[in-house]
């Protein structure tokens, strides 16, 4: 069995500022610093540590299907030395007459530990016919799915092709931004969906409970909603026994928040980890324990190195 997330890849430039600017004001950042970001590269990243902590026989080989300037650029290369051999990244979309990545400029207030996003992506979006080549030679037969949900319109064909032409697959998505069309009903077509606390206030859900609970009437095919909610932690609803369990946000004593750009993207991956890996010897409980013990220890770092042992420690 394999897994294969499909998502955009950014290089994030991170500005640490001392709080979050007024319009039109000149401020000063603390700190500058890059690196590779895009929500499905980062839980691939977080994911890839987890698999290794894994017995010979839980291994899952990781595949990125993303969109990427030419195969030759500068940042292509970067990208690929930065996955592999861990993360393969043989099924990529290289659009050749791009050099530069899809960015993401990122302020960082230290006040209040936001992190506010703008990105600017040329890279013309993968295409149903892109996605059906690249996945029909992915070694061995992908089982798993993770959509990031961007363009809801492909993403929705694509998730038809994958029910008709591998059957038994598991499909996951991500309904994280606000406002985009299209992803409740990408959501109604998944087994397993992820939400985010912006994506549920901005319809009007006031907590992850009121989001998964109101979210499953919608949907028909899913079997688990799982909701982020920051510092309220997360919730997961299994649609089979209509349980809802909820995890409570890792706070140890002395945890400062350092950095939470991505610890959405860490969540996902402990949830993945935990579906594909752990199956039926975890309760779903312990997997969203998991997830959010290892999302807490994301924010208390930078970056996401070294998270590994969150799995050992759960264990
Ligand atoms: C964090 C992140 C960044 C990226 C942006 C894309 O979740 O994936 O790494 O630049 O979001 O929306």
């Amino acid at each position: 069995m394999s897994l294969v997330a499909v998502g955009a890849c950014y290089v994030d430039t991170i500005l640490t500022t001392p709080r979050y600017p007024g319009e039109d004001e000149k401020l000063r950042a603390t700190n500058i610093s890059h690196r590779r970001g895009g929500n499905c590269p980062n839980s691939l990243e977080v994911l890839q540590q987890l698999v290794a902590q894994s017995s010979p026989a839980a291994q899952v080989p990781l595949n990125l299907v993303t969109i990427l300037p030419a195969r030759s650029s500068v940042a292509s290369r970067q990208i690929r030395d930065a996955f592999e051999p861990n993360v393969s990244l043989d099924h990529c979309i290289y659009r050749e007459e791009f050099e530069e990545p899809a960015s993401s400029y990122i302020i960082k207030s230290q006040s209040t530990g936001s992190r506010t996003i703008v990105n600017y992506n040329e890279l013309p979006e993968m295409t149903l016919d892109e996605f059906v080549h690249a996945i029909s030679i992915i070694k061995p037969r992908p089982a798993w799915f993770h959509f990031e949900g961007r363009v809801p319109d492909v993403t929705l064909t694509c998730v038809r092709h994958i029910r008709d032409r591998f059957p038994g697959a598991i499909i996951s998505v991500e309904v994280e931004k606000p406002g985009r069309p299209g992803l409740q009903g990408l959501a109604v077509e998944a087994d397993v969906v992820f939400y985010s606390k912006g994506w549920a206030q901005g319809n009007g859900y006031d907590s992850a409970q009121e989001c998964v609970r109101k979210e499953s009437s919608l949907t028909s095919n899913t079997s688990l909603l799982c909701c982020t909610w920051g510092q309220d932690g997360a919730v997961a609803l299994e649609t089979k026994s209509g349980d809802i369990i909820h995890s409570p946000a890792y706070t140890p004593l002395g945890l400062q928040v350092v950095d939470t750009i991505g610890a959405g993207d860490t969540f996902i991956a402990g949830m993945l980890y935990g579906l594909i890996c752990k199956k039926d010897t975890w309760t779903l409980s312990q997997k969203l324990n998991m997830a959010n013990r290892l999302a807490g220890t994301k924010v208390a770092q930078e970056g996401f190195g070294g998270l590994g042992h969150v799995v050992v420690e759960c264990s």
